[in-house]
Formats: C-alpha cells, sequence, structure tokens
C-alpha cells in the first residue's frame, strides 16, 4: 500500500516546508518537491496543513498500580487517546516491586501491553528494589530493549531510593551506558510537612502543593546532578517543574555535564491555584511534582528555549476523580497522584507556538525528534525522512476544538482542561504507514503498535 501525502509544510527540528511525502508500506519512501511524486494507491490532501513526525510521549503511566489504586487508562484506551492526539510512540514504564526482579517485571509488562497497543511503544524500567541482583539485572534490560531506569527521591516506602542505592544504580549505568532518569523531589523532608499539616487539620488538596515546594524539588535535584558527576552515569530529569530545579539543571548544563530534562504541559499551562479550586476539585491536579505559581511556568517557557529543557512529555497517569480521587477526601496524601494528558501534549505545546513561546520547529523537536534521539528511537522514530517508519501527523493549524472529558478519549472522567477552546487539531494520524485516525474517526486497532527495542541515549558522546 502507498500512499501520497500532498501540498503540505513539511516540519522537522530544523525547518518547515513545502514538500510531498510518499509512503510505501510501513516506511517514508521519500520527501520530495511538491508535484514530483507520483505512483499510489492513495492521495492524502494536506494543503493547508502541517506534516510532522508522529509524536513521541516517553513518560507514560498506563495500568500503573499507584496509591492503592490502578491508573484508569490500560495500554489500550491509553495508546488509542494517544493516537487521536497525534502521538504514535510512547514510552511507558515498567514498575518493579520490591523483592520482585527486573526481568520478571519487564515480562509482565509485556504481558499488559503487547498486542493492545494502537501505536508502537517501548518501556523504562522503575527501579525500587537496588541490591546486586537487580544491578546486574540492568544490563539484561538494556539487552532487551530497555535502555532506561527511572529511581525516585519521593515516596519513602513505596519506590524512594536511599543517595546510596542511587549512587550504586548510577554506577551501573556509568559502566553500561543506560540512562538514570530521576524524580527528583526530597521525599523524607516531604513526608514531614506532610504529617505536620495532616496534624494541623490542613487536608485540602491545595496542601499536596504547599507541603511539596519548588525548594525540594531544586535541592533534590542538586543532589542527583552531584550523584550522577560523582558516578559519570547520563541523568535526565523527570517531569521538572520548578524554577529552582531549572537552574541546578542549567548550571549543570553549562558545565557540559550529560544533565537533561523533560517538563510536562500541566506545569507549563497549569498552577497551584488550579488545586485551591473548591468542592474538592482540586483534587483533579494532584501530581508530583505539584502544579506551582505562574513564575515557574515562564521559567520552563524559557528552559524550552534555551535547551536547558529538551523534551516535554506528558507523565500521563490518570486517576478518575470518582472513586479514584475521592480516596483523598480529608486526607490530601491519600489523593492518587497523577494527571490525565496523553491525548493533548501536541495540541497544547501547538498553543506554545501560536503564544510565540516557541517556533514550529522547536515544536517538532521537543516533542518528536529529541525524545526519540534521548531514548535510541532515532531515526526510526522522530523524523520525517526516506527510511524512517512512516508514523506521520497531518494537523491542521487553523481548525478550533474545545477540550473536554465528554468528548477526549481518554478513560478518565475528567479533563483537566475542562472547556479550553485551542487553535490546531490533529487531522490524520498514521502509524507505520496505517491511518489509524482520520476526521475524529479510529480506524486503528489495539493490535497493531509493536514493542520497541531501544539503542542507548543517542546525546552522549
Ligand atoms: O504524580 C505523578 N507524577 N504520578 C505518576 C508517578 C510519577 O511520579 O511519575
Ligand atoms: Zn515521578
Ligand atoms: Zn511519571
Amino acid at each position: 500500500m502507498s500512499i501520497l501525502i500532498k501540498g503540505g509544510t513539511v516540519v522537522s527540528a530544523t525547518g518547515a516546508v513545502a514538500a510531498d511525502v510518499l509512503v510505501d508500506g510501513e516506511a517514508i519512501a521519500a520527501v520530495a518537491a511538491p508535484g514530483t511524486l507520483s505512483v499510489v494507491d492513495e492521495v492524502i490532501d494536506a494543503t493547508g496543513k502541517y506534516v510532522l513526525p508522529g509524536g513521541i510521549d516517553v513518560h507514560t503511566h498506563m495500568e500503573m498500580p499507584f496509591g492503592g489504586t490502578f491508573a484508569a487508562d490500560t495500554f489500550e484506551t491509553g495508546t488509542v487517546a494517544a493516537a487521536f492526539g497525534g502521538t504514535t510512540t510512547i514510552v511507558d514504564f515498567a514498575v518493579q516491586a520490591k523483592g520482585t526482579s527486573l526481568l520478571g517485571t519487564l515480562d509482565k509488562w509485556h504481558e499488559k501491553a503487547d498486542g493492545n497497543c494502537a501505536i508502537d511503544y517501548g518501556f523504562h524500567m522503575i527501579v525500587s528494589d537496588v541490591n546486586d541482583t537487580t544491578l546486574k539485572e540492568m544490563d539484561a534490560c538494556i539487552a532487551n530493549g530497555v535502555t532506561s531506569f527511572k529511581m525516585f527521591m519521593a515516596y519513602p516506602g513505596v519506590f524512594y531510593a536511599t543517595d546510596g542505592e542511587i549512587l550504586l544504580a548510577m554506577q551501573q549505568a556509568a559502566r553500561n551506558g543506560s540512562t538514570i532518569m530521576m524524580h527528583a523531589e526530597n521525599g523524607i523532608a516531604i513526608d514531614q510537612l506532610v504529617a505536620q499539616a495532616i496534624g494541623r487539620g490542613d487536608t485540602a488538596p491545595l496542601y499536596h502543593g504547599l507541603t511539596r515546594p519548588p525548594e525540594l524539588e531544586g535541592e533534590a535535584t542538586s543532589r542527583a546532578i552531584q550523584l550522577a558527576k560523582v558516578t559519570g552515569a547520563p541523568l535526565y530529569i523527570v517531569h521538572l517543574s520548578a524554577a529552582q530545579a531549572l537552574a541546578a539543571v542549567t548550571e549543570a548544563r553549562d558545565a557540559g555535564q550529560n544533565v537533561f530534562a523533560e517538563t510536562c504541559p500541566q506545569y507549563l499551562f497549569l498552577t497551584l491555584e488550579d488545586l485551591a479550586r473548591p468542592e474538592f476539585e482540586g483534587a483533579k491536579y494532584v501530581c508530583s511534582p505539584p502544579l506551582r505559581p505562574a513564575e515557574h511556568g515562564a521559567a520552563l517557557w524559557r528552559g524550552l528555549r534555551t535547551n536547558d529543557l529538551s523534551v516535554v512529555s506528558t507523565d500521563h497517569c490518570p486517576f478518575c476523580f470518582k472513586g479514584q480521587k475521592e480516596l483523598g477526601i480529608g486526607d490530601f496524601a491519600k489523593i492518587p497522584n497523577g494527571m490525565p494528558g496523553v491525548e493533548h501534549r501536541m495540541d497544547l505545546l501547538h498553543q506554545g507556538v501560536l503564544r510565540g513561546e516557541i517556533t514550529v520547529t522547536r515544536w517538532v523537536e521537543i516533542a518528536s525528534t529529541t525524545p526519540a534521539r534521548m531514548f535510541g528511537l532515532y531515526p526510526r522514530k522522530g523524523v520525517i525522512a526516506a527510511g524512517s517508519d512512516a508514523d506521520i501527523v497531518i494537523y491542521d493549524p487553523a481548525a478550533i476544538q474545545t477540550l473536554s472529558a465528554a468528548t477526549h478519549h481518554m478513560n478518565v472522567d475528567y479533563s483537566a482542561y475542562e472547556g479550553w477552546e485551542i487553535t490546531g487539531r490533529v487531522d490524520v494520524t498514521l502509524s507505520r504507514g496505517r491511518v489509524v485516525v482520520s476526521g475524529g474517526v479510529l480506524h486503528g486497532s489495539p493490535g497493531h503498535g509493536k514493542f520497541l527495542p531501544r539503542d542507548l541515549n543517542q546525546y552522549l558522546v
């Protein structure tokens, strides 16, 4: 099956040009001047539209066990929602439970995902139990295409790792070339603030934000950077939300250290005020790190422009308001942490383009090309070029849409952006040459997505 996408503007990390794209089977066969390609089975008219490499969301949590419940999107519902929003690859987190093996965990996550994804997918591994066996298993994970490991300085008693354990895992990563992804918040200090707040009777969702101050994200980020420096491990700070943490990353990058960071749309578009919404509505916005006062968002946009922030992922970890977020009525510490977002990352970042925060090429770079390089998927993914997978999004930059739980495809009963009218919308999503979404209709199927064994971080020299 061959498809010609004609008349559009092909956007890459380096430019935007009028060009036609020929898809042959699962791959891109050619990118050429308008009108120069022919002989095809199907033509898609992209006049007036952007032709983008499919979005790559390197931070999702489908079906994640967390906070006494499970994230509400399955691999099926979450990847379908991703496709509607122009994301054609996710990298999700396999979660090692304490006392279990990394390879056993990987098998379990394959059981959940294989045959159920509408788009291609890979895994990172969450390491919550550091010991001689699991350190060796990190090498085996890499051999199985899982080349990045997330650790937590937050959540004592759950995923938390001590500085000593982090040091050991980083030493292993320095030896095997993998990347350590860090949830950088000082969980030990935060737990004291949380206990004090609950003791005072300050139990509303807002106190989730007030007990996780930005200084404690900045402190943990600096500590992770120093541990990475001592060990020589590549470090990627996940879901960075605070100006203090960004300053630490900037300093390390200026000094030439292999330190990278991502932020997420919720930290760019939402604020601490959302956590203060009445009637327990603030619970919809509980995630960690928490939403911050607006000035942090301004710093994050700046960081995206200067490349001190290299990636925007979603940290998609949806919990329904009814029955899940409600677990924390009367005690904010029991609200499952996480927000839905996999469907709207491309659209929200497009608002950043329209507002002049980033250019259209930077949009593609932070949402597709850099994630592909950072997590060993380039040039199979992240670029429209001959030989690459035909993961392509035809995006209408002038369409108007209203975000709502009534119309989104994520399996969650609220939208964090309910009623927002935004400009731009996915018209067509192709995954490996197959039209999976067109004109708001699903054509794909859950079994289409393939597991992606990944190479090491391609930014390392
Ligand atoms: O609140 C969040 N971020 N939930 C998902 C788990 C994590 O820490 O990434
Ligand atoms: Zn995290
Ligand atoms: Zn996460």
